[in-house]
């Protein structure tokens, strides 16, 4: 099992609490990429939590869905994981019934930025796909249960915003559809956490409401996460 995060600013909390330590041995991924991986034991579970790291050029987090898949081909291929789990922030569609801080468990994943107007190809580009089914974990959790659409932008054009709602998403991510893209190729069961930092169809600029929510939100994912581990230790995938 394994988490993908975005921002190292939210995988912290999680690396603090799961007493996760930083792997020395490089040797787990290609030599020169910024991916870095924590790992413990925590009850029953052997946990890799892998942080995207800097971009090698910029310095920012490596966050949308390239550096998703390679990250997520790499770990799988290393690890074997029996579960991923990803993690992360996202914007919620008010329309949708979203608000900032809701946590939600991604039912469906979709892209809204791959348009191919060519027959099957259009289908192809919206890769929407169900991710793994917990019905026992949703109801214990008293989680919100949402669709997750997935782009490469933080911000949302008017076509992303047509995309978006036709894939009656309720929460928009920069990498989940591509995760689970990675996940479907080799037949991982991967689930979703999903925690409400800005409102994409409210009045206040995307960015602005996300860098002011981060930290409350991120206290609310860690928080969600936990009790996912919680609840998935001591069970098999069916009983989740
Ligand atoms: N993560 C947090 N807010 C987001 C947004 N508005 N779009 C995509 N990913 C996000």
């Amino acid at each position: 099992m394994y988490f993908d995060k975005e921002f190292k600013y939210e995988a912290i909390p999680l690396i603090n609490r799961f007493k996760l330590s930083e792997d020395t041995d490089q040797s787990l991924f290609p030599k020169g990429v910024p991916w870095v991986r924590y790992h413990g034991t925590y009850k029953d579970l052997h946990i890799n939590l892998i942080w995207p790291g800097k971009d090698l050029a910029l310095g920012v987090d490596s966050v949308g869905t390239v550096s998703a898949s390679l990250i997520t081909y790499a770990s799988i291929q290393a690890l074997k994981p029996d579960l991923i789990i990803n993690a992360g922030t996202a914007g919620g569609f008010r329309a949708k019934g979203a608000c900032v801080g809701g946590i939600y468990l991604a039912s469906d994943v979709a892209f809204h930025d791959r348009r191919i107007p060519i027959p099957v190809f259009d289908t192809y580009g919206i890769g929407a796909r169900r991710t793994c089914f917990t019905p026992n974990l949703i109801k214990e959790l008293n989680l919100k249960v949402g669709k997750l659409s997935t782009g490469d932008s933080l911000d949302m054009t008017p076509q992303d915003e047509a995309a978006i709602l036709a894939n009656d998403a309720t929460v928009k991510d920069m990498e989940g559809a591509a995760i689970a893209y990675v996940a479907d190729l080799f037949s991982i069961p991967a689930i979703f956490v999903k925690a409400v930092t800005d409102i994409i169809d409210g009045e206040k600029p995307i960015a602005e409401e996300f860098i002011q929510n981060l930290v409350a939100v991120t206290e609310a994912l860690d928080q969600a996460v936990t009790q996912v581990i919680d609840f998935i230790s001591a069970k098999c995938l069916s009983h989740l």
